[in-house]
């Protein structure tokens, strides 16, 4: 899995007793770089992660390839992804398993939350199990059998009913509301090409054969000083302008619980540069005092 991720990513994996094993990402998509995967591999790996950073899809055809070759599951942290495609299917169909998060930062939320999306129909009889406490209760429920047992382990995973109905409300609008942000979106690049073009920030990038979801605007600054300089900017004009994510492989819970394979300079790099600027659904005519107060700075400080 990347190290350019959020804790959740290593948790799944460290809760079950196993090892996050962190390589480095692609400078462009900010995705794992499925270049540096095959020497990272050792007889225990199991998975490949692929988080879609900002909501643009990883590389997954060359990530399954490599997951076929060598045994492996691919699983999607689609949590940012909701709504995105990849050569035009959607982000949480594209390897074996995916999860989405519901969380408050996502583009669709129910306070805390997600889902889990199924592409292998063997897998999906143990999901229900899993999800309803370790029992058959699913199959009772279909009438499969007269009464449901303990058969597996299990936890309560399903969200209460006042929870579910505020979640559906907003999937229901879910086109609207990935619209309004790629709209947001769209502004912000547009905002700033220019001075992409005379190299004082670079902008995110993405393939051809993905397509975004508005998730989260960023910008790449020259190094950390830019990056904390801007942020503080930001911050006295009343702006919130967070980076983006302490590595993994170098916090204390990623040096306890996983390892990294190589010193994963494009992801150090990273983390020292990127600004995330405000994106939500009602930003609205705000988003014209956000690019005034950064350009102003940028072109007079960069
Ligand atoms: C890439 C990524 N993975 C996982 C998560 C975690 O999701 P949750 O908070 O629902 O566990 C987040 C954000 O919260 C995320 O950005």
């Amino acid at each position: 899995m990347p190290s350019f991720t959020f804790v959740s990513t290593a948790n799944a994996v460290a809760l079950r007793g196993a090892t996050p094993v962190f390589v480095d990402i692609d400078p462009r998509t900010l995705n794992i770089d499925p270049d540096q995967i095959e020497a990272a591999l050792t007889p225990q790996t199991r998975a490949i992660f692929a988080v879609h950073y900002a909501g643009f899809p990883a590389e997954m055809d060359r990530l399954n390839q490599i997951a076929q070759t060598h045994g492996l599951m691919v699983i999607e942290d689609a949590a940012q992804a909701l709504g995105s495609t990849y050569k035009g299917r959607p982000a949480g169909s594209l390897g074996d398993i995916a999860a989405f998060s519901f969380h408050e930062t996502k583009n669709i939320i129910s306070g805390e939350g997600g889902a889990i999306t199924l592409n292998r129909r063997d897998l999906v009889e143990r999901a229900e199990i899993i999800r309803e406490k370790g029992t058959n209760r699913s199959r009772f429920l279909r009438g499969q059998v007269d009464k449901y047992t303990w058969v597996d382990i299990g936890s309560s995973f399903l969200p209460g009913e006042l929870v579910a109905a505020f979640l559906f409300g907003q999937l229901e609008q879910e086109e609207v509301i990935r619209k309004a942000r790629l709209a947001l979106f769209d502004r912000y690049y547009s905002a700033f090409t220019d001075l992409e073009q005379r190299e004082r920030v670079s902008l995110p990038w993405h393939s051809d054969d993905v397509t975004g979801n508005g998730h989260m605007f960023y910008l790449l600054m020259r190094d950390i000083d830019d990056r904390d300089a801007l942020i503080g900017h930001l911050h006295k004009a009343g702006i919130n302008a967070p980076f983006h994510y302490v590595p993994l492989h170098s916090a204390p819970g990623g040096r306890r619980f996983g390892r990294a394979k190589g010193d994963l300079p494009v992801t150090n790099d990273t983390y020292s540069r990127l600004i995330r600027l405000p994106m939500y659904f009602t930003l609205g005519n705000e988003i014209e005092h956000v690019i005034d107060v950064t350009r102003s700075w940028l072109i007079e400080n960069v």
